[in-house]
């Protein structure tokens, strides 16, 4: 094994170590890595650079390398994630536009409650479309969570992951959440829509996606099946009808649905219900 003793600065500002035998040159920040590794090799760890997981859809996409890449392309990081990594231009408006076309915004939209804001997309548009006095958001990823609620402004409230526990019953206008219950299991995902039927106010509106049967066929079956993605949670699908039934249970009157993009020719459709 190496030494990080055995490491010299070499010329161009590398560094150059003997690996078996051989002078190997690294670049400063590959030195660092290195001689990281090193420490951490006895305790069985090794560092990697972050990347998107799928199976940890708790984490949302990397922080830093996010707001990076959302800088160099010179997009704001709604427009990067919706054009660059999802590339499905405007679909962050395009649900915004289906939501209005429903009644969303026909009357004033004074408080909004968001689940897994991420990196914030729906906030940015939601706060155009209707400027609210609240908007508290639950959502898993600190460091997102954080830079949402200094960016916008909105508040982050505590998140278990399943409850909306610092929001009180019946007082909230709009309580949404977006491409979230396609990556959560199916116990959490009806745990949060008791909960969204519990905050909603008279009048006020439940949006959300689910995977449902209109956005499966075999074709679509066959995307997913080859998209290389390590799965957890993600994709989990929920049948429409279980949607439409538990919210009618509840006094829900159903706006409407609509499809909107979810990448790779893939879609997911999007509930508006109304309380009653
Ligand atoms: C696929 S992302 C969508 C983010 C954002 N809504 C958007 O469309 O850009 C799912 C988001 O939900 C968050 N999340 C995952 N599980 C959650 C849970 N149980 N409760 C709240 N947020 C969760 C993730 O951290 C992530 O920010």
């Amino acid at each position: 094994m190496t030494s990080v003793k055995e490491c010299r600065r070499s010329e161009g500002g590398k560094f150059a170590l003997m690996r078996r035998g051989a002078e190997v040159q690294l670049s400063r920040h590959k030195m660092a890595k290195y001689a990281l590794d090193l420490a951490m090799a006895p305790l069985g760890l090794e560092v990697r650079r972050r990347e998107h997981d799928f199976s940890d859809t708790r984490n949302f996409i990397p922080f830093h390398s996010t707001l990076q890449a959302a800088e160099r392309a010179g997009l704001s990081i709604g427009d990067y994630i919706d054009s660059v990594l999802n590339k499905t231009p405007g679909a962050t408006q395009a649900t915004i536009d289906g939501m209005r076309a429903l009644g969303v915004f026909a009357r004033p939209v004074d408080s909004v409650v968001e689940i897994g804001s991420g990196s914030g997309r729906y906030v940015e548009k939601t706060i155009a479309a209707c400027a609210p006095k609240r908007y508290e958001i639950y959502e898993t990823s600190k460091v997102w969570a954080d830079y949402v609620g200094s960016k916008y402004g909105v508040v982050v409230r505590p998140t278990d992951g399943k409850t909306l526990s610092s929001t009180s019953a019946g007082g909230t206008d709009l309580v949404q959440a977006h491409k979230v219950f396609s990556g959560i299991p199916s116990l959490p995902t009806w745990i949060y829509w008791t909960e969204m039927s519990r905050v909603c106010r008279k009048g006020g509106h439940v949006v959300f996606d689910i995977l449902t049967e209109a956005c499966l066929d075999l074709g679509t079956l066959e995307k997913w099946v080859n998209s290389g993605i390590e799965n957890g949670a993600y994709p989990a699908a929920m049948p429409r009808s279980l949607a439409l039934d538990y919210f009618s249970d509840r006094g829900f009157d159903i706006a409407g649905t609509f499809l909107v993009p979810m990448g790779l020719g893939r879609t997911t459709e999007v509930f508006v219900f109304r309380k009653g």
